[in-house]
């Protein structure tokens, strides 16, 4: 009878095996067995009870994912989802685009095969995503100045973009808003990108803190990173104005700092998609090299096929070659390649001219719908709230949040009493609030704010 001694790095893990039974081994390591022979050497599987991811914590929940969990878990009729930044009919359904669903069938006819593409993505949907970004007629576009790569939607192409200051910028650090949307933090730090907070809310005036940005960003090294939301500030729903923007440009500008525009709500904030650009195109007109990161869940609702792009704008079309080169090179080892779907969807709605603009029609609706929800919960807090309270400030904000200044106590109110999920931040979707809902939403938002403390 073979036997064979063997240890296994736990506690007291030394076995007798027989080559054909199974053989308990104590009880820190679990059981043991042979499964047999290969070649003259003993092949065993291990089952054990003690876990080798025994030193794997529990994480936390997504303070946003987290929210649709803790929804779906509650039972009652009057629950309201306005948690995730996604777009709901007033009906409060998911809305999947009329123009999407043509391009998918016109995608179909052509039987389009489903080949790799290659690592920097779909030629067309490169060019349409940063023609529909710059207007296609700019100088730095037609300068061959523009380094466009597709990533995995908003969050991926961030990601990919701040892998590429870390290989290459390894001092440089990242400034963010003070609040920002929850995962540029988690994307600086998994990519070992240093960042600090600009102030950016000012919770007095429920508006923008231009001063204190303004001595942030003055304040920070020369050459940072400078992360800025192109339109529809998330999770505040505060933009600076055209004139802030110019003043934003021109102290970046002196400081020698890099621009890093995240664009996920393009022609989803204002209804245009050349107005919601323009803070972009402000930066670009001054002559400035930036990073712009772009999102098509919001505004073509393509949420789930994860469509966007990096694009990289240089003072010289070499250096665009020579940053696109690295950031597939970059990508290569990280996923290989992006998804087609979406590429071919974006490709063919923006190259279609009929298809265009029904989807900028489409896009005015669903704009249009947030701007009358907003309205509406303005005119019921207003008529309900007895205390004099001013709530304007929803209505000077834009995009599919508001911000309501509800704090964590009064944010855990709106969920535990009135079955409004929200994040604790106090920010509310207003994508997923229905003209029906909003007198209710104002009653949970008057009790939670006055009786809450
Ligand atoms: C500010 C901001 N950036 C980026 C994203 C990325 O979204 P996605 O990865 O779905 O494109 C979001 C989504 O909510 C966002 O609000």
């Amino acid at each position: 009878m073979a036997s064979t001694m063997l240890s296994f790095g736990l506690s007291s893990p030394v076995a007798i095996l027989d080559n054909s039974k199974r053989i308990g081994v104590g009880k820190s390591v679990g059981d043991l067995f042979i499964k047999g022979k290969m070649s003259g050497r003993v092949r065993m599987a291990v089952s054990v009870n003690v876990s080798r991811f025994e030193g794997v914590t529990m994480a936390p929940p997504d303070p946003i994912l987290g929210v649709s969990e803790a929804f779906k878990a509650d039972t009652n009729d009057l629950k309201l989802n306005l948690g995730v930044g996604a777009y709901r009919t007033e009906e409060l359904q998911p809305y999947v685009l009329n123009v999407v669903q043509k391009a998918e069938k016109l995608m179909l006819e052509k039987g389009e095969n489903k080949e790799y593409l290659p690592i920097e993505g779909l030629a067309a949907f490169n060019k349409a995503t940063a023609e529909l970004l710059l207007g296609a007629d700019n100088a730095a576009l037609q300068e061959g100045r523009v380094a466009t790569v597709q990533g995995l939607s908003g969050t991926g192409s961030l990601r990919l973009a701040a892998a590429f200051i870390q290989r290459y910028f390894p001092e440089a650090k990242a400034l963010i808003s003070s609040p920002t949307w929850g995962n540029h933090k988690n994307i600086f730090n998994d990519a070992r990108v240093p960042w600090s907070e600009y102030r950016y809310y000012d919770p007095r005036t429920v508006g923008l803190d231009f001063d204190g940005m303004i001595a942030d960003i003055k304040a920070a090294p020369d050459g940072s990173f400078v992360l800025l939301h192109g339109c529809a500030h998330n999770p505040t729903g505060i933009d600076p104005t055209p004139e802030q923007w110019e003043k934003i440009a021109d102290v970046i500008q002196e400081k020698n700092h890099i621009p890093f525009f995240d664009v996920a709500y393009q022609g989803f904030a204002s209804g245009s998609l050349d107005e919601d650009a323009s803070s972009v195109r402000t930066f670009v007109a001054h002559g400035m090299e930036l990073l712009v990161a772009q999102s098509y869940s919001k505004n073509l609702g393509l949420y789930a096929e994860r469509i966007g792009a990096i694009n990289v704008v240089c003072s010289s079309p070499d250096a665009a070659t020579r940053v696109k080169s690295q950031l597939k090179r970059l990508a290569r080892p990280m996923y290989s390649n992006p998804p087609v779907h979406g590429a071919r969807i974006v490709a063919n709605v923006v190259g279609n001219p009929t298809l265009f603009n029904e989807w900028k029609e489409e896009m005015e609706l669903m704009a249009g719908r947030i701007k009358n929800v907003r309205q509406k919960l303005f005119d019921s807090l207003s008529q309900k709230d007895k205390s004099g309270k001013d709530w304007s400030f929803i209505l000077k904000q834009i995009g599919m949040f508001s911000f309501t200044g509800l704090n964590k106590a009064q944010s855990d109110n709106m969920t535990n009493k009135w079955h409004v999920y929200m994040t604790k931040d106090g920010r509310i979707s207003l994508a997923g609030l229905s003209l029906s809902k909003c007198e209710y939403l104002a009653d949970a938002i008057i009790d939670s704010f006055h009786n809450v403390s």
